[in-house]
Parts: C-alpha cells; sequence; structure tokens
C-alpha cells in the first residue's frame, strides 16, 4: 500500500465517501490515477433514470410505519412448513436481495436458491442441523420451502477495484481497511430476510459449518464463498434461542451522538 503521487486518503468517490477508503491502493499521478477523484462516468446513470435526489426519495420511499413494523417484526424463525412456495414469490424476494448497494458497485453478490427436497437436506448436513434436531429444535434448515444461501466473491471487488476509475492498483497491492464483500452480502442477506417476512412468510439464518461442503453440493465457482443458509418458508411454532435471554444492547450504547 502507500506508493507514489496522490494521497489517497483524500480520495473520494461515488460510493464510498470520504475516507477511510477501501482499498488503501497505491495511486499514481497517471491520467488513469487522476479519474479516481471523479465520479465513475456512467455508473448510476445506468441505473436510474436522471431525476433530483428529491424526487427519488419522494417517489419511491414507503411508508415509514410500514418499513418499521417490518423491521420491529422480523424475528429469527427457526420452524417452517415444507410446503412449496410459488416460484414468483421466490423470485421476487431473490430479485429485491440483489438491490443493494454495494462498494464500487462491484456486485459479488450471488444467491443460490435450492427448493429440490434431497439437497435442502444436503445443504442443512452442511450447518450441522443435527446439532438443532438433538434440541428438539427439528430440522428447521432442511425442512423449508427454500433455501436461500448468500454467496460472495473477494475477487470481483478486487479486481472491480483494479479497474482505472478506482485507481488502477493491481489486485495483489490492495490493501482493504474494510472487507467490503463482507459488508455487501450482509446487506443482501438482510433484504432477503426482510423481504420473506414482507411476502407474508418467515426467514432463519443458519452458518455453514462445512463451507468446502457446501460450495461442491452447489457446485459454487472456487471464488465464491457461501456465508449462510436462510430457510424460508410458512412459519410454525418454534424454539427460541436461548440467546434472545441476553437482552438487547441498551439504545443509548448503541447510538452515539456526535461521538463516542
Ligand atoms: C451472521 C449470523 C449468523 C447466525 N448463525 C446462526 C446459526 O448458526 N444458528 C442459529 O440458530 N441462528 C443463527 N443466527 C441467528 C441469531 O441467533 C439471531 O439473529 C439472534 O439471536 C437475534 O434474534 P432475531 O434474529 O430473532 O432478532 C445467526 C445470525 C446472524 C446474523
Amino acid at each position: 500500500m502507500g506508493g507514489p503521487g496522490v494521497g489517497v486518503g483524500l480520495m473520494r468517490s461515488v460510493d464510498s465517501g470520504v475516507m477511510p477508503q477501501p482499498p488503501r491502493i497505491a495511486v499514481t499521478t497517471t491520467p488513469a490515477a487522476t479519474a479516481v477523484s471523479a465520479p465513475p462516468s456512467g455508473e448510476r446513470g445506468i441505473m436510474v433514470p436522471q431525476t433530483s435526489r428529491a424526487d427519488h426519495v419522494c417517489k419511491s420511499r414507503r411508508s415509514p410505519m410500514e418499513f418499521s413494523e417490518l423491521v420491529m417484526k422480523r424475528r429469527t424463525v427457526r420452524r417452517f412448513e415444507e410446503a412449496p412456495v410459488e416460484r414468483e414469490v421466490l423470485e421476487k424476494i431473490a430479485r429485491l436481495g440483489q438491490h443493494v448497494p454495494s462498494a464500487g458497485f462491484s456486485q459479488g453478490q450471488r444467491l443460490v436458491i435450492v427448493t429440490d427436497r434431497d439437497q435442502r437436506r444436503r445443504v442443512a448436513e452442511t450447518c450441522g442441523e443435527s446439532f438443532y434436531a438433538d434440541l428438539d429444535m427439528g430440522n428447521w434448515i432442511s425442512e423449508c420451502a427454500a433455501q436461500f444461501i448468500p454467496c460472495v466473491s473477494e475477487a470481483v471487488y478486487r479486481r472491480r477495484y483494479a479497474e482505472a476509475d478506482k485507481g488502477s492498483t493491481p489486485v495483489a497491492e490492495q490493501d482493504w481497511p474494510t472487507p467490503y464483500w463482507w459488508i455487501d452480502i450482509g446487506k443482501t442477506s438482510m433484504v432477503v430476510m426482510l423481504a420473506a417476512h414482507d411476502a407474508g412468510l418467515t426467514a432463519g439464518f443458519a452458518g455453514p459449518q462445512d463451507v468446502p461442503a457446501l460450495k461442491a453440493i452447489l457446485g459454487l465457482p472456487d471464488e465464491f464463498h457461501p456465508v449462510g443458509v436462510i430457510p424460508v418458508g410458512r412459519p410454525l411454532p418454534d424454539v427460541r434461542s436461548p440467546s434472545l435471554k441476553r437482552g438487547w444492547v441498551p439504545f443509548e450504547e448503541f447510538a452515539r451522538w456526535d461521538r463516542w
């Protein structure tokens, strides 16, 4: 990291604002590097018509109450009906999961949606499903309508930030203060869970214990990493996580005004 020429800490780009900037890259004073300070041409223009920000916010915003209710009512559910859910409903959830921000608009996130019964069982095994069954929580990872498996490629981000408008830094020289691929796949995961609830379904989240096995079962390209398994379906009565006894961190501890 570091390097001749421009101090990268002052770099600004459309998707990540002011410093700190990932990756800390070796910016040179070549014409290509100069382009770093300018918004990548056409990046946003391709996606949305040219409207003022105020127009866009007014037209697309749902009522705050509706959104608050969705967020406050969502919870991790761990028991589902296995009855299938219409493909269009699952596809709508997936389409919403795609529509999230990503650093540099890299879009290194992918979703694998598993509905096949046997495949769901194979996937659930990689999350140690028997552990939950032994706790009388049931086979909640496999017995569902569908599993949404968010996957992400670090390599996509590194290749994107090796492009001219991001400084042309060779992949091997990039130093990311915050690995944005993990942030972006978290956003995808959250939207999938909220979209499932919004569709009148519910969702859980299980961490894969055997990632190589999960990758093999899904036939993932090597550079993609599955971060979780999100079972989705109509809810059945379930066992709540003992972790919930911890309660919420007080809001005053969570949110700090102006400084810590
Ligand atoms: C990254 C992540 C990993 C999780 N892994 C598991 C898991 O492996 N098994 C499980 O039962 N719940 C898992 N959860 C669910 C959490 O236990 C749950 O979100 C938390 O207890 C708060 O409950 P709530 O989602 O109902 O608000 C995970 C959640 C997240 C965000």
